[in-house]
């Protein structure tokens, strides 16, 4: 089966947050929110739901559990029950919920930086302190590749750190960690007894053939100490859906999360339920074919850096949509996604959003139609040529 990827979808008038932002001559290629409509089967399963006419109070999905069951098993070896799994209408929330559930007001949350915007401000809304250590960066001629900044990490951990903060795979700099990575971080995590947090809610945008592997599934120990966030929404275009999950196999720490979202956070809505069900269970050739077209995005946006952008150093994501650009010898300055949205009409996120090491960055989302990508890297082109005269 083919599925068209290459044809423009309007959504101006839908009250789309990326499309609706930013004025009408603005073009957006911020928030990760792809401009694909959702596979078919998500879409028939959502008018049948609807067309029964009765959205009472809904209830977990018996069958959605045992598909995500079926999925980890499937995908990453990992057995887990279906009592393991938390639903959530949002992964935001989960932050904020795991900030809130480990540890008391003022210990300590580790996490690494750039990193997603929410991990700098979760652990603060929830009054704990934020203790952060720069990825490791690495330059290779255009290209830039980060890792895991283990002296870092250990020169920044205190003696009432609980919980790491993992993005896995990585937004912005598109990084799926290795096994290697992985069990290194984990045997950190263990020796300083912190709580893993890991938010793979990019999991299955995954490129090139790169393999994407949940940090708790590499051991039992490492599962006991583990909350899992993933969702449907980020690879399947329903993030307005609102369903996602935790995955919490340690029954006290699912215990002490429960705790922390008790009269606070919604149950899923039911439509969202419905179309994460169909997701993973019935979507899988539109993935495979999302996946190469998203491939084929990233490296026509990598060449078109490096052909058509001097001076501007750019990631290889190996996962997501995203392509994180260093635009700081451009001469653009500290916010260069001001002056492309100012001066190119062009929507991306600031570097800065994503903390300490992301100033003079910016954030490109290349989960569009291809001729979209192209006119979005023209813009970035035009004006970074004319601040280099
Ligand atoms: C790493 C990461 N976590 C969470 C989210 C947002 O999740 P939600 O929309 O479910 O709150 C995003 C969205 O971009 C993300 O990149």
């Amino acid at each position: 089966m083919t599925f068209d990827f290459d044809h423009p979808v309007e959504r101006r008038g839908t009250d789309s947050g990326k499309w609706g932002w930013f004025g009408e001559d603005v073009l957006p290629m911020w928030v990760a929110d792809m401009d694909f409509v959702s596979p078919q089967p998500i879409i028939d399963a959502l008018l049948r739901r609807v067309q029964h006419g009765v959205f009472g109070y809904g209830m977990d999905s018996t069958a959605l559990k045992q598909t995500l069951v079926a999925r980890m098993a499937q995908r990453y070896g990992w057995a887990i029950q279906p009592e393991d799994i938390v639903m959530l209408p949002g992964l935001v929330s989960g932050l904020n919920i795991v900030s809130r559930a480990v540890g008391e007001p003022g210990d300590g949350v580790l996490i690494n930086t750039p990193v997603y915007g929410p991990f700098l401000t979760a652990p603060v809304n929830q009054q704990r302190t934020l203790q952060s250590a720069p990825l490791h960066a690495m330059q290779a001629g255009r290209h830039l590749h980060y890792e895991l900044n283990m002296p870092g990490l250990a020169a920044a951990i205190a003696p009432h750190t609980r919980l790491f903060l993992l993005c896995n795979p990585h937004n912005p700099v598109g990084r799926a960690f290795t096994r290697t990575e992985l069990a290194t971080l984990a045997d950190f995590c263990e020796q300083h007894n912190l709580v893993i947090c890991s938010d793979e809610i990019h999991c299955d945008l995954l490129l090139g053939g790169t393999q994407h592997i949940p940090i708790a599934s590499l051991a039992p120990e490492v599962a006991q100490r583990t909350i899992t966030l993933m969702a449907p929404s980020k690879t399947f275009n329903v993030p307005g859906l609102g369903a996602s999950f935790a995955i919490i196999q340690n029954p006290a720490l699912r215990k002490q999360f429960e705790a922390a979202m008790a009269g606070i956070v919604p149950h899923v809505n039911i439509l969202g339920m419905v179309a994460a069900e169909a997701a993973y269970a019935e979507c899988d050739d539109w993935l495979q074919a999302l996946q190469a077209y998203l491939t084929a995005n990233r490296d026509f946006a990598v060449r078109y850096v490096e052909e058509h952008m001097p001076g501007v150093i750019t990631t290889i994501p190996e996962a997501t949509y995203l392509l994180w650009l260093d635009l700081r010898a451009t001469g653009l300055g500290e916010k260069p996604a001001d002056r492309l949205l100012k001066e190119a009409k062009l929507a991306v996120n600031e570097g800065s959003w994503f903390g300490a090491g992301g100033e003079g960055f910016i954030r490109l989302n290349f989960g569009c139609p291809r001729s979209i990508l192209k006119e979005g890297l023209e813009r970035i082109r035009a004006l970074v040529a004319a601040a280099a005269n």
